[in-house]
């Protein structure tokens, strides 16, 4: 069980700032159950293009600023994280994992075998293995199980969504945080972080798309039946907003920003036609006064154009029917006026706006949709932990018996990409 105390920092890397959330790991009932804030950093990133660094000196600075904030706030000295990623070069796929159960009765060890069987499928060199997400579990010939240990058979399989990324995409983010000398756990993909903070057990049952619009990308994540089933990420977010309103509005980018927070809003009917606001001019021009309703119809396009392809993606996936609990927005871009208007407009389904859950401590500096990837970054890691210590105190397994299926692939020199990761991760606690 994790004892009481552990620490587990969460760096969020966006487009926009970096956030670094300082939490306790809290246990009850031997379980996980939630974790207690204790110090946040977050400050401005202009390091990252579309979810991806871009300028790694710059990058590390704001790091090195938030954790320093974080630090300070938090009395802890912060020394290992768990990371976020992000950007198009991210992709999930599909993976059958088979093995024999090694003692007529699934153990735990037999389910990260068959998981790691899963991950045994060749991908190109300038990619790697992010996560093996497991949808569902089979035991001979029962489908449909989402924890197998315990159970009777023979034969466990799994079916995972795969997801991998850019190589040098995943060293880029490790080298900022380490450059500020960190120890990066895991790198992790940041919509299954933001999901971690704002769903609950029962929509993630009924069926549910987590969707994060943040500065420069929008993440989408599917949840059907209690497991993953699709994840992408979307190469465009706020900042496109805000780059069309100073353009739209000939302002500067500052007061086109400004603007976007103060007064936009992603439907043009519910602005009254009589509101007006003050517009500065760019390039020695003076301000002016324009209605209110201009400035909704510039952002109104460029924000269904983002829900139009999430809608698209949700179609192609083929899980569109089967998202009973709807949509769940998160990311800075959705705290804009109706934006969860036009998302059920398009979308065709119940949306609404997710804010972090599962904390305690100093939840009113991460409240917000825009801190849902941070502080899901620290959950993620505090489960990470939990689990690892869980492993560690349970018996030794039963020796494993010849596996079946794909398992010959491993033994073949398949590269495992984050070799004895249990061991590494708790030796960095
Ligand atoms: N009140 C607001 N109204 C409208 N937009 C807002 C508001 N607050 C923040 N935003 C927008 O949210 C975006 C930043 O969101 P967030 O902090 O989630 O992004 P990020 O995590 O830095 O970027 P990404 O996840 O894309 O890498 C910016 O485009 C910002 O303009
Ligand atoms: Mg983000």
């Amino acid at each position: 069980m994790a004892k009481q105390g552990e620490i587990v920092v969460g760096l969020d890397i966006g487009t926009t700032k970096v956030c670094a959330v300082v939490a306790e790991v809290k246990s009850s009932g031997g379980d996980f159950s939630e974790i207690e804030i204790l110090g946040v950093g977050n400050v401005p990133c202009k390091g990252l293009r579309k979810g991806v660094v871009a300028n790694v000196a710059s990058t590390t600075e704001s790091i090195r600023q938030a954790i320093e904030e974080a630090q300070n706030m938090a009395g802890v000295e912060i020394r290992t994280v768990f990371a976020g990623i992000a950007g198009s070069h991210v992709r999930a796929q599909t993976s059958n994992g088979v093995v024999a159960i090694a003692s007529n009765e699934v153990t735990r060890s037999d389910v990260e075998r068959v998981l790691e069987n899963a991950r045994a499928i060749p991908i190109p060199t300038d990619r790697q293995i992010l996560h093996v997400l497991p949808c569902e579990y089979l035991v001979d010939t029962q489908d449909g199980i989402r924890e197998p240990v315990g159970m009777s058979g023979v034969r466990l399989e799994a079916k995972a969504q795969l997801i991998t990324a850019a190589r040098s995409c995943v060293e880029n983010v490790i080298k900022c945080a380490e450059r500020v000398g960190l120890t990066v756990a895991d790198v992790v993909l940041e919509p299954l972080a933001s999901a971690e903070a704002v769903l609950t057990e029962d929509e993630r049952e009924i069926g549910v798309a987590v969707v994060d619009i943040g500065g420069g990308t929008t993440d989408v994540i599917l949840y059907v039946d209690g497991g993953i089933v699709s994840a992408n990420v979307i190469p465009v977010g706020g900042m496109s907003v805000t780059s069309d309103i100073a353009a739209g509005l000939r302002t500067p980018m500052a007061e086109a920003e400004r603007l976007k927070h103060a007064r936009g809003c992603a439907l043009g009917r519910m602005v009254p036609d009589d509101e007006e606001m003050e517009v500065p001019g760019v390039g020695g021009y003076p301000a002016r006064r324009v209605p209110r309703r201009v400035l909704a119809d510039i952002i109104e396009p460029r924000v269904e154009e983002i829900f139009a392809v999430v809608r698209r993606q949700l179609e192609e996936s083929g899980y569109l029917e089967q998202l009973s609990a709807g949509v769940v927005l998160c990311g800075g871009a959705v705290l804009m006026e109706g934006m969860t208007e036009l998302g059920e407009e398009i979308l065709g389904m119940p949306v609404r706006r997710g804010y972090p859950v599962g904390t305690r401590g100093l939840t009113d500096l991460t409240h917000g949709p825009q801190f849902a990837t941070a502080v899901g970054l620290a959950r993620y890691g505090a489960r990470a932990i939990f689990l690892a210590q869980a492993r560690e105190e349970e018996p030794a397994p039963m020796p494993a018996s010849k596996a079946v299926g794909k398992e010959h692939s491993r033994d073949q020199g398949m590269p495992s990409d984050r070799p004895g990761f249990w061991g590494w991760l708790k030796a960095a606690f």
